[in-house]
C-alpha cells in the first residue's frame, strides 16, 4: 500500500518511521519530508508544499494513495480533508471546520462554554483599549492569546499587568499577522500540564498513550514559550482516576457535541490539559493533530500497527483497533537553534548525529536540510533525540548522552526534560 504523508517536521519523521514498519506499507511519500525521513526504508520526500492542498490532491489520485495523512494543522484549517473527501481520496484528518477547535481560540472557547467543557474563563477582543481595560479590571497572572494559527508561538502567560499590556499591544500591532487581530484573555489555571491525545471516528474514540509536553524554553521551565522543546510517555499526572475524568467529562462530550453540531471529527484530537493540585483536569488547547514533540515518544512506545488504527478510524470501526504499548517509558530532547524560539538561525553544518544513534537512542529530524551534501540547520527546532527504556530515568539516560553528541553552532537544549515525572 502507498501512503501520502504531509508535513516535514519531528513529528512527520517519526509518523514515517512508525508508518514503515507496517507489513502492508509498501511505499511512503511526503510531502515536503526533509532529509531524515528520506533515509527510511520505503519513504520517498515529494517536491509538494504541505499547504499546496490541490497539488497534494492530484497526487493521491494519480498514484493511487491508500491512505492520506495530515501533520501539521495548516492544511487541515486549509480544508485539505474537505477537498479529498469531494474527490473520493481516503484521508485520515478532521474538516476545516471542525479543524477550527485549533484554527480559532475564540471559536474552541465559545464551544467549551457552550458544552459545559471544563476550561478557564475567558473573554475575546478585537480592540486594544478594551482588552487593557480587561487586564486592568483583572490583574495578572493571566494569558493572552492570539486568536488564530501562530505556530506555537501566539501565547503569553503574563505575570504582570505590563507584560500582559506589552503583548496585546504587539498582537494588535501585528506580530502574528491576522492571527494576532483577535485576542482572547484568560484566567491563569495552576497546576501541571499533560497532552492528552485520542484518535476519533465520529462519536467513537481511542485514548493514546499519555504524554506531557515542556513548552519553555530552558531548564527550569523558564524562558519564553515554544513549539515544544522535549516531551516524555506516559504522564504519570494522568491517573488512571484522573484518565477516566478526562474520558468522561471531556473528551467524549466534546466529541458528541461535535458531531451534534453537524461537525462529527475524524483524526487526532489533542487535548491540552491543566491538571490541578486536587486532580481535577481542565481544558488549556485542543489541537487537531498529533503533538510535535509528543509524536516522537510516543510513536517509539507504540508497538501495535499504526496504519491498522488509522484505517479502522477512517472506515468507523474504530472498536475493533488494538493499541499496544511499551510498558516501560519514551522521551524526545529537543536541538534547537540558538535563537529559538524568537528566530531560527539556518545553515549551521550538523555532526555527530551517527555517534548519537550508536546507544539506541533515534534521532529524528525536524528543522534540516542538504546544503550539497552537508546536513545543516534549516529552523528553529532542529532535530529530536528520542529513546525508550524500562524506565523514564533509562530513557533520559539515553537521550539525553546522545542530544550531548550533536554539535553545531549555538544548539540549545534542556537537559531537564521529564523532570516533573522524576522526583
Ligand atoms: P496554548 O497554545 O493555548 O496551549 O498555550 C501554550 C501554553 O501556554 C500552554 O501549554 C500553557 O503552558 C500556557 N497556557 C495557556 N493557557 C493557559 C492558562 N489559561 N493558564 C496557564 N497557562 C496557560
Ligand atoms: N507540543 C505541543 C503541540 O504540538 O502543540
Amino acid at each position: 500500500m502507498h501512503l501520502l504523508l504531509i508535513g516535514g517536521g519531528g513529528r512527520e519523521h517519526a509518523m514515517a518511521w512508525k508508518l514503515a514498519q507496517s507489513a502492508s506499507v509498501t511505499r511512503i511519500s511526503v510531502a515536503p519530508g526533509n532529509p531524515g525521513m528520506q533515509l527510511e526504508n520505503k519513504v520517498h520526500c515529494i517536491d509538494i508544499d504541505s499547504n499546496d492542498i490541490e497539488a497534494l490532491a492530484v497526487f493521491a489520485s494519480t498514484h493511487h494513495v491508500h491512505l492520506s495523512i495530515v501533520g501539521p494543522e495548516a492544511p487541515l484549517v486549509g480544508g485539505i480533508v474537505d477537498l479529498f473527501k469531494e474527490r473520493n481520496l481516503r484521508i485520515f484528518g478532521p474538516s476545516a471546520q471542525a479543524a477550527q477547535l485549533e484554527g480559532s481560540k475564540a471559536f474552541a472557547k465559545d464551544f467549551m462554554a457552550r458544552n459545559n467543557i471544563p476550561t478557564a474563563s475567558y473573554a475575546t477582543f478585537t480592540n486594544a483599549d478594551e482588552a487593557i481595560a480587561y487586564i486592568h479590571q483583572h490583574g495578572a497572572p493571566i494569558v493572552i492569546k492570539a486568536d488564530g494559527l501562530a505556530a506555537g508561538k501566539g501565547v503569553v502567560v503574563a505575570f504582570d499587568t505590563t507584560q500582559a499590556i506589552e503583548a496585546i499591544q504587539s498582537m494588535f500591532d501585528g506580530q502574528f499577522g491576522e492571527a494576532g487581530s483577535q485576542v482572547v484573555i484568560e484566567q491563569f489555571l495552576e497546576g501541571e500540564e499533560a497532552s492528552f491525545i485520542v484518535v476519533v471516528s465520529g462519536r467513537q474514540c481511542l485514548a493514546l498513550a499519555t504524554s506531557q509536553d515542556h513548552k519553555a524554553r530552558d531548564v527550569g521551565d523558564l524562558g519564553p514559550n515554544t513549539g515544544g522543546m522535549g516531551a516524555y510517555s506516559p504522564a504519570p499526572v494522568v491517573t488512571a482516576t484522573v484518565h477516566e475524568h478526562v474520558m468522561s467529562d471531556i473528551v467524549q462530550p466534546t466529541i458528541n457535541a461535535l458531531a451534534d453540531e453537524g461537525m462529527p471529527f475524524t483524526g487526532y484530537l489533542y487535548v491540552g490539559l491543566m491538571i490541578d493540585s486536587k486532580h481535577n483536569a481542565s481544558v488549556v488547547e485542543f489541537n487537531v493533530r498529533l503533538g510535535d514533540p509528543e509524536t516522537q515518544p510516543l510513536m517509539m512506545r507504540m508497538q501495535s500497527d499504526l496504519l491498522a488504527l488509522l484505517d479502522h478510524a477512517v472506515d468507523e470501526s474504530l472498536e475493533q483497533a488494538d493499541v499496544q504499548w511499551h510498558e516501560g517509558a519514551a522521551i524526545g530532547v529537543v536541538l534547537a537553534a540558538g535563537n529559538y524560539p524568537e528566530g531560527s538561525s539556518k545553515g549551521a553544518a550538523i555532526t555527530g548525529i551517527e555517534e548519537a544513534e550508536t546507544n539506541g537512542c533515534k534521532v529524528f529530524h525536524a528543522g534540516t536540510c542538504l546544503n550539497n551534501d552537508t546536513l545543516v540547520t534549516n529552523g528553529g527546532r532542529v532535530l529530536c533525540a528520542t529513546a525508550i527504556g524500562s524506565t523514564l530515568e533509562q530513557a533520559k539516560a539515553t537521550a539525553d548522552k546522545a542530544a550531548s553528541c550533536i554539535q553545531w553552532e549555538g544548539v540549545r537544549y534542556r537537559s531537564d526534560i521529564g523532570h516533573r515525572a522524576i522526583k
